[in-house]
């Protein structure tokens, strides 16, 4: 999508009915298979969803999956990014970057002063991404136990 130079992106907050569309962004974006389908139908449009969409002519084009989160001890309140994808074609026009801008003006009017992301360390484009957005590395590390 190299021609499309300033397209009319619309964001919004994730309604229910976006579900299908969010699942063939995911698609879009190379992954096949994942509990992506659970997740997403766990708590849209509720208190606690802070996901919003970008469209271009009513095309869903990108998605921030975020929700309200108390975690930790002592409880801490955060709004956590779940996961962000934009498609492949619309990738580079600052699409995700109009999707964290709007989390960020909706947390601030929550009065939400943390926002978390996950990145895995090998995904070099995300990192620069949300290094670009000024997030800085958690004090808080992640452990995870495969069970067998
Ligand atoms: C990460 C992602 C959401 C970024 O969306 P995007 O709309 O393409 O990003 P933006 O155009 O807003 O980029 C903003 C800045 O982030 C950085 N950035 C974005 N993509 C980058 C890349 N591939 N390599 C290096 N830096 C990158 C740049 O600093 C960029 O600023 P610039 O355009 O002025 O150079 C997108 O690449 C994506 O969907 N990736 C696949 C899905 C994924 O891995 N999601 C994360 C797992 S939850």
């Amino acid at each position: 999508m190299n021609e499309l130079k300033a397209p009319a992106v619309k964001v919004r907050h994730v309604m229910h009915y976006d579900i299908d569309s969010i699942l063939s962004l995911h698609k879009r974006i190379g992954v096949k298979q994942s509990n992506i389908a659970y997740m997403i139908s766990s708590g849209f449009g509720g208190p606690m969803d802070f996901s919003f969409i970008a469209e271009i002519d009513r095309k869903v084009v990108g998605v921030v999956i975020a929700h309200l989160m108390y975690l930790y001890i002592p409880i801490t309140e955060l709004c956590l990014i779940n996961g962000i994808m934009v498609d492949p074609q619309y990738q580079h026009l600052h699409i995700g970057s109009k999707l964290v801008e709007e989390l960020i003006k909706f947390c601030r009017t929550q009065n939400i002063t943390t926002i978390r992301a996950l990145a895995e360390d090998t995904n070099t484009s995300l990192n620069e991404f949300v290094r670009y957005h000024g997030f800085h590395r958690s004090k808080i590390i992640n452990w995870d136990k495969v069970l067998e």
